[in-house]
């Protein structure tokens, strides 16, 4: 696309305050082909049997072969291999026959599983046959004392089950039949035709359809939850089924999507294709694909699915199907059964969140853009004027010489090094966007470099990928080639990035990537990366891998730089041990402050314990009653940060008069005298995954009064917090589980557990409470005393 109608397109996406949503910008279901076949197929349309079952190197081995071979079903065998873990994780490989397929290695994710992971492994000894009257021929291998791992031969399926009498399943996948394998195949047939259309786009698909379906059923759940990101409520509602009006599936596609709306399966910003379930009777399992190419999925409707399986009807259960444009079955059962042993098996296998230094779970002031250094000295002297703290001045890309990032607009920021030592001086840090489009400008050195090293990910026809963001034409670095990643770590020295200093941390942002003229403003599917994978297969962890380059790159800094802070906004498994995300472009909408709540819970049930909402809402103005409300939940959320789009009125905390100013200090000074707490939180995540916030049934798993809530939450073991989502609230209903008492975090006054209470809502703050019996740590007036007597004594030392 020419300069002009890209110019054009820029201005109509992002400047008119009118536009919203386009849902039409975005494919669904029925537009993706993929999607729309395993959609369609029927319950136990699946022809594979298993045969050839044996140990071998210590895991379960089999091949898959149709029973009936017709044009629908792949007439080589597949290769199926089960592995044991410590601790009730099972893997489950299914693949191709790389010797029966030489035309292409399907793309499996590499650094995602941590090393950690492979000393856990179980060697499989031996199996025992035994012969079901409902099943057939199964083979059985001993994953923990609990539980066993099985591989039903004709249908194959494979499912995970406790040991013992009554051998009840946990988790299944295939029950359904609904699994499919689309094999890459040796060269097109005349009539077929491999390419995919999509408004102007056209993808050439020179592998033809390689996606991957299979149906995954949940015993003993209630609800699922999980599978980040979308807008939406914590626990999932069903997309399918009887009962249910059929919307469309769970997307998880990372996409720059302007304007979101608040309730909505499409896909955002990141994808971590992790479910876990939740039930009264046996508590919870999880589910975890690692495939980073497009995926759908699907969640029937729980009273439907019995007809599928042809089980008792008290084996009640949830059945999901997952659908995926190409890579391969690397799948994990987890066995729980608390919600915090799957969490916990979860993060064995992906790694834990890294624990953030402190002055990174503190208060952040962002807007887009702080103009100047003048803007910069203003805002930073007005918090200590209003005796409000906070910790991390942020800079957007308005402070680029061009949007070339690791520059500096030399008339607006002539003094960067300055700047940030002044800031330090007061114990506080500065954080800069650096996007992964980098600028075509033959003068610009990144690109320079860039170009003449190949680093850039190519388009179909092997020339760089030439796409339109910020800057303009941008090109767009490799960051799956271990190489590139190292060379742009490198470009984080305070030596090479010019202007920096040791206080200086890092936002990366648009690393979907965001294409703004790419079909689906993001990158075209069969755009070619480091060692000949297509973009279609890697497309979820570009963010990921640039996240971990950027946050190797500081690591790398020196002395005491070895816990970076990088925020993030496109995410994919693993992201965790990188830094911080945050729900991306949200408004200032009470609808948005609410669904800010479950998306936060979900990204921490799935790993990503480090997180948060723009505080006020991005786009548009909230009105003074929403600011401080937001404030006051921000308060709670793991990341806590003020953001805003150029076009909003300015709304740091001291320009809405005396009261509010007031309202908004106390609910940062809240979070100052949590701090201990979090930073303890943060640990407990980093060593167990348990979530800095937690939905309630993480700490109450059988109070089935909590299983859907997702308007309270809780911090840690102890605090818990009712966010407050409509607009001149009077009173809110909150319900206390368990069978202890708690008292209100404001006045500590005692209520009983087990009970909703009607309470008068406050404008000073949102209801919230500490549970009896549990310990938690708070900064006293004391310490903050201490720490400025400190802070006094180093600079006058
Ligand atoms: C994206 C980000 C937003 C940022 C803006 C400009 O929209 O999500 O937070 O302010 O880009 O960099």
């Amino acid at each position: 696309m020419g300069k002009l109608p890209c110019a054009l397109l820029f201005f109509l996406l992002f400047t008119n305050p009118a536009f919203s949503w386009k849902k039409e910008e975005f494919r669904n279901c029925d537009q993706t082909p993929f999607c729309k076949r395993a959609r369609s197929r029927q319950p136990g349309a699946c022809p594979l049997t298993a045969t050839d079952v044996s140990i071998s190197g210590g895991d379960l081995v089999a091949k898959l072969v149709a029973k009936e071979t017709n044009q629908e079903t792949p007439t080589k065998p597949l290769v199926l291999k089960i592995s044991a873990y410590q601790d009730g994780v099972m893997r489950l490989k299914i693949d191709e026959d790389p010797d029966l397929n030489p035309r292409k290695k399907r793309f499996e994710v590499p650094d995602v599983i941590v090393p950690e992971f492979s000393d856990k492994k179980l060697w499989l000894q031996s199996l025992k046959e035994e012969e079901e009257e409902n099943s057939g021929l199964i083979s059985v291998v001993y994953l923990s004392d609990g539980y066993e791992g099985v591989i039903r031969h004709d249908p194959f399926e494979v499912f995970v089950r406790e040991r013992g009498e009554n051998g009840k399943k946990v988790l299944s996948l295939n029950s359904n039949g609904l699994f499919d394998f689309e094999q890459i195949k040796d060269k097109k047939d005349e009539n077929e035709d491999w390419e995919e259309k999509f408004r102007t786009h056209t993808d050439s698909r020179p592998y033809g359809p390689q996606s991957i379906s299979f149906d995954v059923s949940f015993y003993g759940a209630d609800f699922v939850y999980g599978i980040p990101e979308h807008a939406t409520s914590l626990a999932l509602k069903p997309t399918s089924g009887s009962g249910v009006e059929a919307s469309e599936p769970y997307r998880l596609f990372n996409l720059d999507v302007f304007e979101y709306i608040h309730d909505s399966p499409f896909g955002l910003y990141g994808s971590i294709p992790f479910m876990i379930s939740h039930g009264k009777s046996r508590g919870s399992s999880g589910f975890f694909w690692l495939n980073a190419a497009e995926m759908q999925i699907d969640v029937f409707n729980g009273n439907n699915s019995n007809e599928f399986l042809k089980l008792p009807s008290d084996q009640k259960r949830i059945d999901t199907l997952w659908m995926s444009e190409a890579g391969v079955v690397d799948a994990f059962f987890f066995v729980g059964p608390a919600p915090k042993d799957v969490v916990r098996q979860y993060t064995s296998v992906t790694g834990p969140t890294a624990l953030p230094q402190l002055f990174s779970i503190a208060y952040h002031q962002c807007r887009w853009n702080y103009r100047d250094e003048e803007d910069v000295y203003n805002v930073d002297s007005k918090f200590d004027e209003h005796d409000i703290p906070y910790d991390v001045l942020w800079l957007d890309i308005e402070h680029t010489d061009g949007k070339k990032y690791f520059t500096w607009d030399k008339m607006l920021f002539p003094n960067p090094e300055e700047m940030q030592n002044k800031l330090a001086a007061k114990g506080r840090r500065m954080v800069t966007i650096v996007d992964p489009h980098i600028k075509r400008d033959d003068s610009y050195f990144i690109h320079e470099e860039a170009s003449k090293k190949g680093y850039y990910v190519k388009d179909k026809t092997g020339n760089d990928f030439d796409g339109w963001c910020w800057p303009g034409s941008s090109s767009y670095l490799d960051m799956v080639d271990p190489k590139i990643r190292s060379w742009w770590g490198e470009k984080f020295s305070c030596k090479n990035y010019v202007g920096s200093t040791p206080s200086l941390y890092i936002w990366n942002d648009m690393n979907e990537p965001s294409v703004f003229n790419g079909p689906e403003v993001t990158m075209p599917r069969d755009a070619l990366h480091y060692g000949d994978v297509e973009h279609r297969e890697l497309h979820n962890a570009y963010g990921y891998y640039f996240h971990m380059a950027t946050a190797e790159g500081l690591a790398k800094r020196g002395k005491g730089q070895d816990r970076p802070f990088v925020l993030s906004r496109a995410f994919f498994p693993g992201s965790q041990r990188y830094g911080a995300v945050w729900t991306g472009d949200n408004t200032a909408e009470w609808e948005h402050l609410r669904v800010s709540v479950p998306m936060i819970l979900t990204l921490g049930l799935t790993g990503m314990s480090f997180s948060g909402a723009d505080v006020g809402g991005f786009f548009g103005n909230p009105d003074t009653e929403l600011l401080i409300r937001w404030y006051q939940l921000g308060a709670f959320y793991p990341f806590f940060r003020g953001h805003a789009h150029h076009d909003t009125k300015r709304r740091e905390p001291w320009l809405f008069g005396e009261r509010n100013t007031e309202l908004m200090r106390e609910a940062i000074h809240v979070r100052y005298m949590l701090l201990p707490y979090f930073y303890t939180l943060f640990r407990e995540a980093n060593s167990s995954g348990t979530p800095v916030a937690r939905p309630l049934w993480m700490e109450f798993p059988s109070d089935e009064k909590t299983f859907s809530n997702d308007e309270a939450f809780m911090v840690g073991n102890s605090l818990l917090v009712q966010g407050i989502y409509t607009q001149g609230a009077k009173h809110a209903e909150v319900y206390l589980p368990g069978d202890q008492p708690w008292y209100d975090f404001k006045n500590g006054n005692s209520y009983k557990g087990g009970e909703t209470y009607k309470l008068d809502v406050l404008e000073d703050s949102v209801p919230s409470f500490i549970r009896g019996g549990t310990i938690y740590l708070e900064r006293t007036d004391f310490d903050v005393a201490l720490l400025k007597w400190q802070m006094i004594l180093t600079l006058w030392l």
